[in-house]
């Protein structure tokens, strides 16, 4: 029997997630697939015993702190995220100290410690509704600098401090590079993701979060030169072949943390024979709650 048969007859009310960045393989099986926000929106909610996430270690702790009671299982439990392991926790607590009058804002990109010491946490489709409705003018944004900088052009009239953190496979786009793929495609949007460095959101048609992008090919009869991380050309490939996309630089938009979680992985998770059961000591995970409670209040 193939393997995806066999995670499907062998789930048992297990609750399958995927980050639209895993492979289409994973996505086939998932029962929701999106980007951060949207799994984090659904970790709320969820009404099965037992979860499997595939994606980085972040998105397993998302959900435990949002449902504490239920069994969370990281897939592959070597999928760390290294913009979320950037932020040195000692300097973090030396600049909450120092700027105790400024909120922290943290994306969501970030372990469950650095959430616990932030006020608000954002996902990259919320953060800027989100900071323009805090009532604070000025706040401290981590870890991403390109995604903060974004963020500030979109909302003058507050002042953002930025962490000089970045994700290493969207920030090494060149903007020379996305140049040159409008030219060869003149035809095409240029939709990135905001964790791309300025040389590139400013050549860029779109810039936005995976569910931003996903949407502008899905609703839009246009070609789309997609600028985030090759899952999302590879999903639209295997399920939409009619649509037109081009990937932006393919050999670097390849972020190997998604890349590490097997099919494979899936079923030793889901049948009990693999993966990482998700613990948070008990005042870490309510720490880390308020901040993304107070992102599901001001994000809806
Ligand atoms: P999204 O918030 O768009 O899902 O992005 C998550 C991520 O890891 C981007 O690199
Ligand atoms: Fe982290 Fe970047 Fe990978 Fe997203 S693409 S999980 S931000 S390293």
């Amino acid at each position: 029997m193939e393997i995806i048969e066999k995670i499907i007859e062998n789930k048992n009310g297990t609750t399958i997630l995927a980050h639209s960045y895993q492979s289409p393989d994973i996505l086939s099986v998932a029962d929701v697939k999106g980007d951060s926000y949207m799994l984090a929106k659904a970790a709320a909610k969820l009404d099965s015993k037992r979860v499997v996430v595939c994606g980085v270690r972040f998105m397993a702790e998302v959900v435990k702190i949002l449902s504490p009671e239920k069994e969370v299982v990281l897939a592959n439990p070597a999928a760390g995220c290294p913009m979320a392991d950037c932020v040195d926790f000692e300097k973090l607590q030396a600049v909450k100290k120092e700027f105790s009058n400024i909120p922290i804002v943290s994306y969501i990109n970030t372990t469950v410690q650095t959430k616990a010491i932030s006020d608000v946490c954002v996902t990259s489709s919320s953060a800027v509704k989100i900071i323009k409705a805090m009532p604070e003018k000025e706040l401290i944004f981590l870890p991403d600098r390109n995604l903060g900088s974004w963020i500030q052009k979109r909302i003058p009239e507050k002042k953002i401090i930025l962490w000089d953190g970045c994700c290493p496979v969207h920030n090494s786009v060149l903007g020379s590079e996305a140049k040159r793929e409008k030219r060869r495609h003149k035809d095409a949007f240029l939709a990135v993701h905001p964790e791309c460095n300025s040389d590139v959101t400013s050549v860029a048609d779109v810039v936005g979060a995976t569910s931003t992008i996903l949407d502008l090919i899905m609703d839009l009869d246009v070609p789309v030169i997609i600028g985030t991380e090759i899952g999302v050309y590879d999903f639209i490939k295997a399920n939409y072949p009619e649509k037109k996309v081009y990937q932006l630089c393919p050999d670097k938009l390849v972020c190997k943390d998604m890349k590490l979680t097997t099919i494979e992985n899936v079923y030793d998770a889901v049948t009990g024979k693999g993966g990482e059961v998700i613990e948070i000591d008990e005042e870490t995970r309510l720490l880390a709650k308020k901040s993304l409670d107070a992102m599901l209040k001001y994000g809806n």
